[in-house]
């Protein structure tokens, strides 16, 4: 499993142990192999040493504004890693599992986007994921591709802490309210990645895109309103009396952000079994583990 330090990766790491042996890598050396996706000789070298059954790329250039500016690197991560990862699970008969996003869509509409349908991305990191899905997918490897929305872990900073942290010191936020879609836990993202792989390591014909997000939908402005309602039920004191909805033209960003990411998972659901809670079971157990400490 490659980025093993990442949201994904580090509950990937506990979800994937139960399947077998689990080499989990960062992108430092572990000795002789390396899971550094800007080292292709040494990322090559790591995969035919290990011929491992099933590859998991939980790693990414994930900085999506800074991706504006240095698409290079982020094309170099994101895409031609990708074709590389897939030349050698083609040859080696191995199933790769890899993460993309709900940015390769042009965020038009209200309707939840399927797999089938036209991309679009509107910036740099949405470019480099999808030429990266387009390498695994003309590889003609044994692949499944998660497009997820949102993430989040327990571990690390992520939306609703930082929520959190400006309501303790603020009476007044405005947060985006016109850009609409699932936050969806890493835990989630790990468990379902370890069932699909059960299903469909030696079996090709589960090969393909899925959407993997969780259930319902909010804004930001939405899951912002709803970690303080939990902060408020745990007692926290927040500073906060006004939470402004704005639209994401009040909130510059470097790159630009779909406004519609809703992803319909009734592929993922149907093929695998799986049932896909509402986005705020994850968010509330995540945020009663944060503040619990
Ligand atoms: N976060 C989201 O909201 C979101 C939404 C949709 C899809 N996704 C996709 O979901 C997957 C997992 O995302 P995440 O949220 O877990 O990301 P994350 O927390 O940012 O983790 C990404 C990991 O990749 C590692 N990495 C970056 N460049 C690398 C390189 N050259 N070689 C090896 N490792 C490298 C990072 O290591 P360092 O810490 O050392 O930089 C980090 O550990 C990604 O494919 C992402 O595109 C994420």
């Amino acid at each position: 499993m490659l980025g093993k330090n990442g949201q994904v990766g580090w509950e990937l790491q506990r979800s994937l142990m139960v399947l077998g042996e689990l080499i989990a890598l960062d992108r430092n050396y572990e000795g002789a192999l390396c899971g550094d996706l800007a080292n292709a000789e040494a990322l090559r070298k790591t995969i035919r040493l290990l011929k491992p059954d099933v590859i998991v790329n939980a790693a990414a250039y994930t900085a999506v504004d800074k991706a504006e500016t240095e698409p290079e690197r982020a094309y170099q991560v994101n895409s031609i890693a990708c074709q590389l990862l897939a030349e050698e699970a083609a040859s080696l008969g191995t199933l790769l599992v890899h993460y993309s996003t709900d940015y390769v869509f042009n965020g038009e509409g209200d309707k939840p986007w399927t797999e089938s349908a036209d991309t679009g991305p509107l910036n740099q990191y949405g470019v480099t994921k999808l030429a990266g899905e387009q390498a695994i997918t003309a590889s003609k490897c044994n692949h499944l591709i998660f497009r997820t929305s949102w993430v989040y872990g327990a571990r690390g900073n992520n939306f609703a802490k930082t929520m959190l942290r400006l309501a303790g010191e603020r009476e007044s936020l405005s947060v985006v309210a016109d850009q609409v879609g699932a936050p969806t836990g890493a835990e989630l993202i790990a468990d379902v990645t370890a069932q699909a792989i059960k299903a469909a390591v030696a079996r090709p014909e589960y090969s393909g895109i899925y959407h993997l997000a969780a259930s319902g939908e909010t804004s930001w402005h939405g899951y912002a309103e709803y970690a303080f309602s939990i902060a408020r039920e745990l007692g926290l004191p927040l500073r906060v009396e006004t939470v402004q909805p704005i639209c994401s033209e009040e909130f510059p960003t470097p790159a630009a952000r779909p406004k519609n990411s809703r992803l319909n998972t009734n592929k993922l659901q149907d093929a695998f079994s799986i049932y896909l809670p509402d986005w705020k079971v994850g968010v509330r157990r995540m945020l009663m583990e944060v503040l619990n400490k």
